[in-house]
């Protein structure tokens, strides 16, 4: 029998992405967002608050990267979600994360596994959303998740999931099924 529970969007697994720019002084602006996701094949939409610090970097900079946080980092994923530039000059610097500037002029956090440079396309406020959308331009990735091809093997990543029915984050699990053929039989 089902039964209703409380309404909370997102009860699904989620990413823990960590966003990143530089200001003015090439100081680094980050923040944690679970409500960001692929929208198109070189593109990243986030749902993320105008009065964040780091949103308001990025409208300037026009550069930001996005990095996968894994569990190894859980406490400086957090940690940025928590504490706001805003009123934390130093978040960054106590953070203990370390960041390198990419190709594209944005930070590469060195600590996480996987980094997405953005160029901004385009800001989306409307009286429901609030979004920014990035165009990715480059990608890097720590050997150590790289698999014998030479891409992001999933399983070697440890990468976090966040879930709002807990406000918890998880780990991603293993291997469930093959995308594009699971379904195949119910095909004919
Ligand atoms: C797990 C988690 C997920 C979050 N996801 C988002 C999000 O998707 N969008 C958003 O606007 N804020 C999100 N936040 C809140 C910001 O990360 C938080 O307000 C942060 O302090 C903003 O920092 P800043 O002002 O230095 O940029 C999230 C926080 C946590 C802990």
């Amino acid at each position: 029998m089902r039964k209703e529970v409380k309404i909370q969007s997102g009860g699904y697994a989620m990413p823990v992405l960590i966003i990143a720019a530089y200001d003015e002084n090439q100081k680094v602006e980050l923040m944690n967002a679970a409500w960001g996701m692929s929208c198109g094949s070189d593109q990243i939409a986030l749902f993320i608050s105008s009065g964040h610090k780091t949103t308001q970097t990025i409208l300037k900079s026009k550069v930001f990267s996005v990095s996968i946080a894994d569990e190894a980092n859980i406490v400086p994923a957090d940690f940025v979600g928590i504490a706001t530039g805003n009123s934390m000059p130093d978040k960054f610097a106590k953070s203990g994360l370390t960041a390198v500037p990419g190709e594209s002029g944005a930070p590469v956090i060195e600590d996480f596994p996987v980094c997405y440079e953005c160029e901004l396309l385009e800001e989306v406020n409307t009286d429901n959303i609030h979004c920014i959308v990035g165009k990715v331009v480059r990608v890097t990735a720590d050997e150590k998740v790289l698999g014998e091809n030479g891409q992001v093997d999933p399983e070697k990543l440890n990468l976090l999931i966040f879930n709002q029915f807990s406000m918890n984050y998880y780990k991603m699990g293993e291997l469930a099924g093959i995308g594009w053929k699971e379904g195949k039989p119910l095909m004919d």
